[in-house]
């Protein structure tokens, strides 16, 4: 799960997923395609929200999407086009460049500058696409 600073969509895409994933073998992780908050924990309003729908992210620490993690996942969604565009950016060769995806038709809004109201709605449009992502890998 890639977004662009590691604290918002994407830890919060990595819980959702864990718990939907619970009772298989998938190893779930997420990233961020900037080095602006590594080592930081997720945002506190992210933490908020996921606790609201039980889900638990405040172990989470920031860190930067690295190509080594083409060879450690089969697949890699990204929160936006944006992110999209910077994991193609560095993928080696085809075979990474197919293991990218957009998680949704359509951008999963960056929440940093809005309200919480922004964050609940981040919530709802990731719990939805992690379960049509359960439905491709099962
Ligand atoms: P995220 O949100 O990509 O969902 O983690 C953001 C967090 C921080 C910044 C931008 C987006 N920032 O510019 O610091």
């Amino acid at each position: 799960m890639i977004c662009l600073g590691n604290i918002c969509r994407s830890p919060l895409a990595e819980g959702i997923l864990r718990k939907l994933t619970s009772n298989k073998n998938i190893i779930v992780d997420s990233a961020g395609t900037s080095s602006y908050h590594i080592g930081e924990s997720p945002d506190s309003r992210m933490i908020l929200t996921a606790k609201k729908f039980s889900i638990d992210i405040s172990n989470l620490k920031a860190r930067k999407f690295s190509t080594s993690d083409f060879d450690k996942f089969d697949l890699i969604y990204a929160m936006d086009s944006s992110n999209y565009k910077d994991i193609i950016k560095l993928a080696r060769n085809n075979n990474d460049c197919k293991k990218v995806k957009l998680i949704s038709k359509n951008d999963i809004p960056d929440p940093f500058y809005e309200n919480i109201e922004s964050f609940e709605k981040v919530y709802f449009l990731l719990e939805s696409a992690c379960k049509k992502i359960i439905e491709t890998i099962e």
